[in-house]
């Protein structure tokens, strides 16, 4: 199931279409071997968030893979194509996609679908550690952990390696709350560098610590953080159960919702 709406665009190297119907070539190893890098960027009543926070993950990304990329080119075709997209429901993200065959893709996409409260289900995971510090085209493990959990009656993975460190969701980043005070991961723990996992330590007193397994399921509360979901209460990991959305949770959600308004303008 594709998340891009029926009326989703596309801008491949600046030309706009119905995202149906852009296409690349079969021989780009962007689709042949995962080979590229993306991001995914929230846009707000037609405007991008973080904008630039993401084009320079992007050119980072890019940077560590030796793939050539034209940031400024993106950044024009963003906006282009947000305005020619419009608000809509349809558009409520941009997905940029840089490949190793040369191309510049973007599509508006709408928001996927999630429930109030996530159940997680833990997956064990091993971060590939040469991927450290690029949001890589090769998702399939990520994609497959989520997978693996919706087989099991759960929303979403929660990643943990096979020594027992809960590292991140496959597209977001987890937080768990203990006598009152926020803790997260360290990016050392070979975890992406999460714009919204940023913007949650910026916002409220988070401490980076690594996670076992029993310190998340033992959590007072619980929340995932990316740019699709905000701030996602976590309403079960595996068969430890949360009641309903915890105070910091709440507070940090509002938190973030303010800076999202604040940063776009509107007060
Ligand atoms: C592995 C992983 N962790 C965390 C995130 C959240 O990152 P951001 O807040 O920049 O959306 C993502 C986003 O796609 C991701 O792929």
């Amino acid at each position: 199931m594709s998340p891009s709406g029926p009326t989703s665009l596309a801008s491949l190297d600046g030309a706009i279409t119905p995202a149906a119907e852009a296409s690349i070539p079969a021989t780009d190893a962007g689709l042949l071997r995962g080979d590229g890098v993306f991001e995914v960027i929230r846009v707000y009543d037609g405007q991008p968030f973080a904008l630039e926070s993401h084009l320079r993950r992007l050119r980072t990304s890019a940077e560590n893979l030796r793939l050539a990329l034209d940031l400024e080119a993106v950044r024009a075709e963003i906006f282009r194509l947000l305005a020619q997209a419009g608000p809509g429901s349809d558009h409520e993200m941009v997905r940029v996609v840089v490949t190793r065959g040369g191309r510049r893709l973007l599509l508006t996409e709408a928001l996927p679908e999630a429930p109030e409260r996530v159940r997680l289900a833990s997956i064990t995971y091993s971060p590939t550690r040469i991927l450290d510090g690029i949001k890589s085209l090769s998702y399939a493990a990520n994609m497959l952990a989520s997978r693996i959990a919706r087989e099991r009656g759960y929303d979403e993975a929660i990643l943990v390696t096979p020594h027992g460190r809960v590292l991140e969701a496959p597209t977001s980043s987890v937080f768990w709350v203990q006598d009152g005070k926020p803790f997260t991961p360290p990016l050392q723990d070979h975890i992406l560098a999460s714009i919204t996992r940023a913007l949650v330590i910026d916002v409220s007193d988070v401490r980076e610590r690594p996670c076992t397994l029993e310190d998340l399921a033992g959590a007072d509360e619980a929340f995932l953080a990316s740019t699709t979901r905000e701030v996602h209460p976590v309403a079960a990991v595996d068969d430890s159960e949360f009641n309903g959305i915890g105070p910091v949770t709440a507070r940090t959600a509002a938190a973030v919702a303010d800076r999202i308004r604040s940063e776009l303008g509107g007060g």
